[in-house]
């Protein structure tokens, strides 16, 4: 029994001093005093030795159980110490290494553009109404003084979702949502997507207009006129615009805004105006009686103005096709990424 105490005792200490982490020392720990662990197996022999003796070998056995686990103990300390270190250098971090390079998202273009007016409208007092895309004939149409026999409506391309509903055609819709809600002063702009159905480099079925509306007792054309030299000076700079008399079924009079070509300057051969000197950028004009009557608001006139917000960051950013607005390009898309708004 002794021999075999001994046996077992020797070749645990040189497992012992052969472990290299602290797995090892547990997994030796385990095998020799577990529960039925090799000591266990070895003192399970107690029984056949004498009385006599008993003591005495049983004194053996302890010692050597103290001697392993103390060498299980220092062992261990020196395993762990290894472990963290194995750790520490696998986890090193390099702060010499270059910085990987970010991706940072931004603002497309269209959003950049649309909060750009918005926010000059904001400085003039307008505020911001919605309507929904999915509109009613009525609101898009009849409403807006285009009855069902109208040839204006054939202007509009109009995508057709379920009888008396449209993908609305322009954001004019939002006026007589807004006329009947509110009570005057209205002073409001309404940005959205609107859909047509057509497609070419100045064409997309799904664009964004943005629209201006104030009405309140006594506004006058020349209003209109301000409001206009104001939003077209902050966007373009100092530019001349004049009003060119048009016909829109919900305005009267209505016009349409050209501002002096900002790239020739009116002079030459010049791709942007087409050697017009002149580009169109808005329609507008005096809100007509129809629409204030049918609202049931009276003695009150108002102005009323859309525009294209495709067509207006074309413009300012030169951008000649409509398609790479909705394109997700990265390499059109990163023109504008560190512009503001
Ligand atoms: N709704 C017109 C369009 O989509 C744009 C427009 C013209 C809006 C004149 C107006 C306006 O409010 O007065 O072509």
């Amino acid at each position: 029994m002794r021999d075999k105490l001994e046996a077992l005792g020797n070749q645990t200490l040189i497992d012992i001093e052969a472990a290299m982490d602290a797995a090892a020392i547990e997994q030796i720990r385990l095998r020799v005093f577990g529960k039925k662990g090799a000591l266990s197996e070895v003192l399970k022999g107690l029984g056949q030795v004498s009385a006599l003796e008993r003591p005495q070998i049983g004194a053996f056995a302890n010692t050597w159980k103290e001697r392993l686990e103390e060498g299980l103990a220092s062992r261990g300390q020196i395993c762990e110490e290894r472990d963290l270190d194995k750790r520490l250098a696998a986890e090193a971090v390099d702060v010499t290494a270059p910085a990987r390079r970010l991706h940072p998202g931004s603002l497309h273009i269209l959003t950049q553009t649309t909060r750009r007016i918005a926010a000059i409208l904001g400085r003039l007092g307008f505020e911001s109404a919605s309507g929904p895309e999915i509109e009613t004939e009525y609101f898009n149409f009849e409403a807006v003084n285009i009855p069902a026999d109208h040839p204006a409506r054939q202007m509009h391309d109009t995508f057709f979702i379920k009888p008396g509903h449209v993908l609305r055609t322009h954001t004019s819709s939002v006026q007589m949502r807004v006329l009947r809600e509110k009570k005057p002063p209205i002073r409001i702009f309404a940005a959205g997507a609107v859909y047509r159905c057509e497609a070419d480099a100045t064409h997309s079925p799904l664009f964004h207009q943005i629209e201006g509306l104030f009405v309140d007792k006594g506004v006058r054309m020349s209003d209109l006129k301000g409001v206009l030299g104001e939003l077209l000076s902050e966007l373009f700079g100092t530019v001349k615009f004049r009003m060119r008399p048009s016909y829109f079924p919900f305005v009267e009079p209505g016009a349409e805004v050209d501002i002096e070509c900002f790239k020739c300057r009116g002079v030459g051969h010049c791709q942007l105006c087409r050697s017009s000197g002149w580009i169109e950028v808005l329609g507008c004009g005096m809100v007509h009686p129809f629409l204030l009557t049918s609202a049931g608001v009276t003695d009150v006139t108002g102005f009323a103005l859309g525009l294209g917000v495709e067509r207006m960051a074309m413009l300012l950013h030169e951008v000649n096709d409509i398609r790479h607005m909705f394109q997700g390009d990265m390499r059109f898309l990163q023109l504008f990424r560190f512009r503001g708004y």
